[in-house]
């Protein structure tokens, strides 16, 4: 496999994508919910994942591909190529904003991270790493992370965990809050991954992910030093949903240690 081959195609098919999502505001979008009220689906989170999996498929046969609306195959190992999409996150910032919102992408090789993107479809910016070789912000390459102290981190989480929940001990979680030097939601996970990964966030904490929220931000953050496990301090699972920090080295254990506690 041609690596350097496959990060083009990828780049291409990447903004191809984003210029057909961009088109879609000149037409009606479809809005269904999911698993709950709050968890949508458009029509165009459904085309976009078509289009990609028909590129990926008429010139990569052999590759599967593990997309959140389920239009690829059932992918239940990591074994051979296996790209991982989201092709909208953030699809309520989608409907409601018109913004902040990412096409998404990891390409993995039995397991391995090979290659990373997060685009913003709305800014045409794009977060990518070729593992191994680094990581670049539109082909600017991004710094390693400078350590941080927990005083002066910026830290992405979402509202809802300082209110009592059946998931962790949000007392902790208000002590975190009130260390830090401030907190962030922006509404897609990729985003705040690609926040982290260029320092414009020195953490971001997730009680429930799925490997396509992810997939493409792990392998980013690896090559600017960023620690990402789930709440164990392992490895996330992607052939699940799992808890979700990735943060910049200095201050990813001291989270972990002291202001996440699951509840069992
Ligand atoms: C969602 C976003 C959101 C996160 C949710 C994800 P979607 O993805 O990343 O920020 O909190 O857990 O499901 O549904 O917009 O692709
Ligand atoms: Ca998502
Ligand atoms: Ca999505």
């Amino acid at each position: 496999m041609d690596v350097k081959q496959l990060d083009e195609f990828a780049k291409k098919i990447i903004f191809e994508a984003g210029r057909n999502i961009r088109a879609a505001f000149s037409y009606d979008i479809e809005i269904e919910t999911k698993s709950n009220p709050n968890d949508l689906v458009t029509n165009i989170d459904r085309e976009t994942e078509l289009f990609l999996i028909e590129k990926i498929k008429a010139s990569n046969p052999t590759h599967r591909i593990l997309g959140e609306e389920g239009m690829g195959e059932k992918v239940e190992s990591l074994e051979g190529v296996v790209w991982i999409i989201d092709p909208i996150d953030g699809t309520m910032n989608f409907v409601k904003q018109h913004r902040h919102f990412m096409i998404t992408i990891g390409i993995y090789v039995d397991g391995i991270g090979v290659l990373g993107y997060i685009f913003d479809v709305m800014r045409e910016d794009l977060f990518n790493a070729i593992a191994g070789a680094g990581a670049w912000y539109n082909d600017s390459p991004l710094r390693r992370l400078q350590p941080v102290k927990i005083e002066e981190a910026v830290i992405g989480i979402n509202a809802s965990w300082v209110t009592p929940n059946n998931r962790i001990n949000h007392e902790k979680i208000i002590e975190l809050v009130r260390t830090v030097r401030g907190t962030r939601s922006y509404g897609s996970a990729a985003m705040e991954i690609a926040f982290v990964v260029s320092g414009k966030l020195d953490a971001y904490i997730s009680m429930r992910l799925a490997p396509w929220d992810i997939g493409g931000g792990v392998i980013i953050g690896k090559e600017v030093g960023a620690i990402s496990t789930n709440f164990n301090g392992k490895d996330f699972d992607f052939l699940s949903k799992d808890t979700f920090l990735i943060a910049n080295p200095s201050i990813h254990r001291e989270i972990l240690d002291n202001y996440i506690e699951e509840k069992k």
